[in-house]
C-alpha cells in the first residue's frame, strides 16, 4: 500500500463503505474465549452499544455479526474493520497529521498493535492476556482519524479505549488524556470487569498497553535482568558471583518469557516451567532460552550437569511448576533463587494452569465448567507453596514477581501467611526493587525514535552512556551500583538485539540522571544529530506511578499501602507541568481493583519549551514518589530527598519525625 493510501484510510475513520467482513486469522495468537458474563438484555445492551459507531445503514448486518462475535468471543472485537494496512511503528512524518506530538502518538498506538509486538493483535491486546489498547476497531479507528486532524490546541479524550473527542484546549496542555478502567471502587471486582468489558464501556489497560508506551519484550529484560542481579546480591553471603546458581520460576508469555534471557544475562543456570508449548517454541526460536525438556528424569541430570559446571544456560521444562517444585524436592536439588511468573492477576481465565490437568483440558474447563476449574486452581496454588516452603526451609531465597501469586495462593488457603498476618515471603519490590532502586528514584526511563531509524537509536545509546558517565563520578555510594548496573547495560543494549517493533530503549534512573539524559537528547534533536524527534516515557512500574499494595508499593510500611493518592496525584501533576500525554489505569500487573497507575509521554521535539516542561515534569514524576516513600520512614527515600532539597530551590517537602518504638511500647501500656 502506498503512503498516500496509508493516509487516506487512517484520515477517513470509519470508512463510508462497509468493508467485507476479515477471515480469522488461524496463524495469530489469539484471546480465549472471554466468560459468558452477560443476561440476554445485557448482551441487547452490548450490541446497542456497539452499533453507536456506525451509521444506521451498517446496521442490519452488523447486528447479527456483533450478536455472533459475543456469542462465540465474549466479546465484540468488529474484527471486519481490522484496517487492511500493516499496524507498525513507522517515522512520525509518514502518520497523516498537524501535530507533531499527535503523530508521535499514533506511531506509539501502531507499536502496541504491532502483529510482531502485541500478545493477541487482532483482540487489540498487547500484553498480560488482557492488557488492551482500545475494546474494538471502531475506537482505533475514530482515535486514528482525531489524532491525525488535531492541532496543538485541542486535546483528545479517551475513557477506556473510548474517544470521547477532540476538546479545545490550550497547547501547552496534554494532547492526550487517557483513562483506562476507572470505575466506583465498590465495582472492581474480577466479574465487574468481565461484565463492563462485554458490554464495550470499560477495558484493562495494563500499564503499557491503554497507555501506548509498549516497546517489546526489551523493557522486561532490563527490570528482570536488575531484579535477578541484586536478588543475587541479597544472598551472596561473601560477596561471591552468581555463577552456578539456580533459579527457578515459570511463565515463557509475554512478560515472563524475558526469564531466561535475563537469567543468562546475569550469569545463572535457569530453569522455567512452562504449560504452553507454543510459548516455548516462541522464545525457544527466538534465543532467548537455550533447551527444552518435557521429562523430569532428564531434566534433573542436565540441571545437575549445568550447576556443577557453573554454565550460564537457561533451561525450559515443558510442564506444570508444581511438578516441577515438587519433583525438585523429592531430588533435593538446592535452589537458589526462586519465584514464579504464571498470571495469577487473571487466575480463572487462562492466567495460572492448575496442575494434574493437561493444557487442552485446562482450557476447554475454565469457560465450560469454571467453578471446578476454579477448585483445581486453588488446590494446585496449594501443592505449589506446599513444594517451595520445602525449598524454603532448605535455604531457597523465594519472592513474589508482583503477578498475585502470594496473594491468589492466600485466598486459595495455601501456607502463605505468617502468624503475624504477612506473607511468608517478601514481593521482589518490597526485599529488592524498593529498597534498592524506587527509594532512591531509580525507575524505568525508555525513550522511542520518532524517526524509526536504528542510527538514531545507537546516537541516542551514545548520549545516555556519556552522560551516566558523568554522574557516576559524582554519585553517593548508595546509588553507585545502580549506576554501574545501568551504565553496563546501556553498553551493551545494541549488542543484545532486543529490538521489537519500535526504536525504543530503556534504562534505570534517578531523578537527576532521567532529566539529564532527556535534556541531552532534546539538545541534540535541535542540532540536528538526532534526526527527528524522541518520545519519552516509562512504565507504571515506578517510584511515583503506582499505588500497588502487594507491589510497587509494598515496601510502604506506615499503613498507606493501600491509598492511592500519590499515583492520582502523580498524573494530575505530570499533565499541568508538561507531559504530552496522561494516562489513569485501574489495574495492570496484579490485576483489576488490586492497583491504580498512571504513565505519561513527552515529545521531544528540541525546542527550548520542550526542555522547561523536561525539567519540571520528570522532577515531580519522580520526587512525588520519594516524597511519599520518605514520609513513610523508608530510609533510601529519607536520603535522597534530603539530597534532593539541597539541590532544587523551591522544593520544600514535609519530613517525619521519627518517634523511638521503645516509647510507644511503654505508652500502650
Ligand atoms: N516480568 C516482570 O517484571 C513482571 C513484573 C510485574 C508483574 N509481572 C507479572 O507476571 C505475570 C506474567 O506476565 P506475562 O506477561 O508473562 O503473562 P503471560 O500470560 O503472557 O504468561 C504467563 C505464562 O505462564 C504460563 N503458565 C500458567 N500457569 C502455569 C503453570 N501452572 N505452570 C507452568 N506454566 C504456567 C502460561 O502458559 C503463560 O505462558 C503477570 O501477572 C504480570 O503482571 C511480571
Amino acid at each position: 500500500m502506498t503512503t498516500a493510501e496509508f493516509k487516506r484510510q487512517i484520515a477517513e475513520g470509519i470508512p463510508s463503505e462497509l468493508p467485507a467482513p476479515k477471515p480469522y486469522d488461524q496463524e495469530l495468537n489469539h484471546a480465549p474465549k472471554r466468560k459468558d458474563i452477560l443476561t440476554r438484555s445485557e448482551k441487547k445492551l452490548a450490541i446497542k452499544n456497539a452499533l453507536r459507531y456506525f451509521p444506521l445503514n451498517f446496521h442490519q448486518v452488523l447486528a447479527t455479526e456483533f450478536a455472533m462475535e459475543l456469542a462465540v468471543f465474549g466479546r465484540i472485537y468488529m474484527y471486519r474493520f481490522r484496517p487492511d494496512y500493516e499496524i507498525k511503528a513507522r517515522h512520525l512524518y509518514d502518520f497523516p497529521h498537524r501535530s507533531k506530538s499527535a503523530a508521535a502518538i499514533m506511531l506509539m498506538i501502531s507499536n502496541n498493535l504491532d502483529n510482531a509486538v502485541a500478545q493477541h493483535p487482532h483482540e487489540l491486546i498487547t500484553y498480560g492476556g488482557n492488557g488492551a489498547v482500545f475494546q474494538n476497531w471502531a475506537q482505533y479507528r475514530i482515535t486514528m482519524k482525531y489524532l491525525s486532524e488535531m492541532t496543538d490546541e485541542q486535546t483528545l479524550v479517551i475513557y477506556s479505549g473510548h474517544p470521547l473527542g477532540l476538546f479545545p484546549s490550550h497547547k501547552d496542555s496534554p494532547r492526550l488524556v487517557v483513562t483506562n478502567g476507572m470505575v466506583i471502587p465498590n465495582y472492581s471486582s474480577q466479574d465487574h470487569w468481565e461484565k463492563f468489558n462485554a458490554l464495550g464501556v470499560s477495558q484493562y489497560g495494563q500499564m503499557t498497553a491503554g497507555s501506548y508506551m509498549y516497546i517489546g519484550p526489551q523493557g522486561i529484560v532490563h527490570g528482570t535482568t536488575i531484579t535477578i542481579l541484586n536478588a543475587g546480591r541479597k544472598i551472596s553471603k561473601n560477596g561471591e558471583a552468581l555463577r552456578g546458581k539456580l533459579f527457578v520460576s515459570s511463565g515463557l508469555g509475554g512478560m515472563s518469557g524475558a526469564q531466561p534471557k535475563a537469567a543468562s544475562i546475569a550469569g545463572v543456570v535457569s530453569v522455567i516451567a512452562e504449560i504452553n508449548p507454543k510459548a516455548i517454541q516462541t522464545r525457544y526460536t527466538q534465543g532467548w532460552v537455550d533447551e527444552v525438556y518435557s521429562d523430569l528424569d532428564k531434566l534433573i541430570i542436565r540441571v545437575k550437569q549445568a550447576t556443577s559446571g557453573k554454565e550460564v544456560i537457561s533451561i525450559a521444562y515443558e510442564g506444570n511448576i508444581v511438578d516441577l517444585w515438587e519433583r525438585f524436592a523429592d531430588e533435593n536439588i538446592y535452589v537458589d533463587i526462586g519465584s514464579d511468573q504464571t498470571s495469577l492477576h487473571n487466575p480463572w481465565s487462562g492466567g495460572y494452569y492448575p496442575a494434574g490437568m493437561s493444557f487442552g483440558e485446562s482450557n476447554r474447563l475454565m469457560s465450560a465448567d469454571p467453578e471446578t476449574f476454579r477448585e483445581a486452581v486453588r488446590s494446585s496454588l496449594k501443592r505449589q507453596v506446599d513444594a517451595i516452603n520445602i525449598h524454603t526451609g532448605r535455604g531457597t531465597y523465594f519472592f513474589d514477581y508482583g503477578n498475585a501469586f502470594l496473594l491468589e495462593a492466600s485466598r486459595a488457603g495455601a501456607d502463605v501467611i505468617k502468624p503475624d498476618g504477612e506473607f511468608r515471603y517478601p514481593s521482589y519490590v518490597q526485599d529488592i526493587m524498593g529498597p534498592m532502586c524506587f527509594d532512591y528514584g531509580f525507575g524505568p526511563f525508555r525513550w522511542v525514535c520518532c524517526s524509526n531509524d536504528p542510527a538514531d537509536l545507537e546516537l541516542t545509546d551514545r548520549i545516555s552512556a556519556g552522560i551516566l558517565n558523568e554522574l557516576i563520578v559524582k554519585s553517593p555510594p548508595q546509588i553507585k551500583q545502580q549506576m554501574a548496573d545501568n551504565l553496563h547495560w546501556i553498553k551493551e543494549a545494541g549488542k543484545n538485539n532486543l529490538v521489537v517493533g519500535s526504536q525504543a530503549r530503556i534504562l534505570y534512573a534517578d531523578a537527576e540522571g532521567r532529566v539529564a539524559i532527556a535534556v541531552a537528547f532534546n539538545k541534540a534533536i535541535a542540532d540536528g544529530i538526532i534526526s527527528a524527534p524522541v518520545v519519552l516515557g516509562r512504565d507504571h512500574h515506578d517510584v511515583s506511578g503506582t499505588d500497588s499494595p502487594f507491589r510497587e508499593t509494598s515496601d510502604i510500611y506506615d499503613g498507606s499501602k493501600f491509598t492511592a493518592d500519590m499515583a492520582v496525584h502523580n498524573v494530575i501533576g505530570d499533565s499541568f507541568r508538561g507531559a504530552t500525554w496522561v494516562s489513569l489505569h485501574n489495574g495492570g500487573g496484579v490485576g483489576w481493583g488490586e492497583v491504580i497507575n498512571g504513565g505519561f509521554g513527552i515529545v521531544l521535539d528540541g525546542t527550548s519549551e520542550t526542555e522547561e516542561k523536561i525539567r519540571m515534569m520528570l522532577h515531580w514524576d519522580v520526587n512525588n514518589g520519594i516524597a511519599r516513600r520518605s514520609w513513610a520512614r523508608n530510609d533510601g527515600a529519607m536520603f535522597a530527598l534530603r539530597r534532593e532539597m539541597e539541590r532544587t530551590p523551591g522544593l520544600k517537602v514535609t519530613v517525619p519525625y521519627i518517634a523511638e518504638d521503645d516509647m510507644i511500647e511503654k505508652a500502650i501500656k
